[in-house]
């Protein structure tokens, strides 16, 4: 029997992609999503069970756990689910704000309480979670979306102290541009004349970005080496644009990091 990952948001993008990957690699995929009636490819494939989750209903994780669970261990859960929130603060409604945190952050969270129980039972596991570079720095009118990730990136390293003492292990892919569909029906997002000033110089630096994104396998190869490496270590920055900026924040530190972005944009 080959190992086992869970991943949530597996209906395109970076969760298809690596569901694909660890299948071709001999590994089981329990590949779950809000609409697997819709999927059409990954339930072909041999190995690859498909399962309902909307990451943001406590019942269908609840649900979704316990059936996995039943098909046998589980040794990794990618939690990989979520979207972009683009929009100033004050042009937000709260619904938006709700339904960000409660996908990016609260889904995470939860996803991962309701593994830990099976993981100590089973004697270790992994745990990874796709953040962002917008997890570790900051581009304007994306507040909510940074407010998430880099709660993930907190919660995880906060959280490989208690699970580290059994034998499980937390890690974030932190990556850049990825060419998906991240930037077209996975953005909610809210413009006003207010902030074109800010705005259209950063759509412009974001379609630059985007550009040069890397493609969903190369970002797929950094979880599978993230959830078999066996290391103690917590952050994959995932992508040349995401090295290249973490990189330069570390060497000139956040504040000249933070108005370096600014320049960028505002010139
Ligand atoms: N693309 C990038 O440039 C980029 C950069 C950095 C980080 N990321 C992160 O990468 C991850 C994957 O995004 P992607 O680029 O692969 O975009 P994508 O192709 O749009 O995929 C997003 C996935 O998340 C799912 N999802 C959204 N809300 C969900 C919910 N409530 N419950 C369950 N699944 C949900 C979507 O499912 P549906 O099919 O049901 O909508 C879809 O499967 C996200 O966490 C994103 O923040 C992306």
């Amino acid at each position: 029997m080959g190992k086992t990952i869970f991943i949530t948001g597996a209906s395109a993008g970076l969760g298809k992609a690596t569901a694909i990957l660890f299948q071709s690699r001999g590994w089981n995929v329990i590949a779950t999503m809000r609409n697997p009636e819709k999927e059409s490819q990954l339930d072909k494939l041999e190995n690859v069970t498909v399962l309902r989750l909307d990451v943001t209903d406590p019942s269908q994780i609840a649900s979704a756990v316990e059936q996995s669970i039943a098909l046998g261990k589980v040794d990794v859960v990618f939690n990989n689910a979520g979207y972009g929130l683009m929009g100033a603060l004050e042009t937000l409604t709260d619904e938006q704000v709700v339904r960000q945190v409660n996908t990016n952050l609260l889904g995470v969270i939860r996803v991962t309480q309701a593994f830990i129980q099976h993981f100590r039972q089973s004697g270790g596991g992994v745990f990874l979670s796709t953040t962002s570079m917008g997890g570790l720095l900051t581009f304007p009118m994306h507040s909510i979306y940074h407010a998430t990730k880099f709660a993930v990136e907190g919660w995880s390293e906060g959280m490989s102290f208690e699970l580290g003492i059994h034998n499980i292990l937390i890690k974030t892919i932190a990556p850049g541009g990825i060419s998906t569909e991240f930037l077209g029906r996975s953005l909610d997002r809210t413009r006003t004349e207010d902030y074109r000033k800010l705005e259209d110089p950063l759509f412009a630096l974001m379609d630059k970005m985007m550009d040069a994104a890397a493609a969903p396998l190369e970002i797929a190869k950094i979880v599978y080496e993230a959830a078999t490496d066996g290391k103690d270590q917590i952050r994959y920055v995932a992508g040349a644009d995401a090295n290249a900026m973490y990189n330069r924040r570390l060497e000139i530190g956040s504040e000249e990091s933070r108005k370096e972005i600014r320049k960028m944009i505002l010139g």
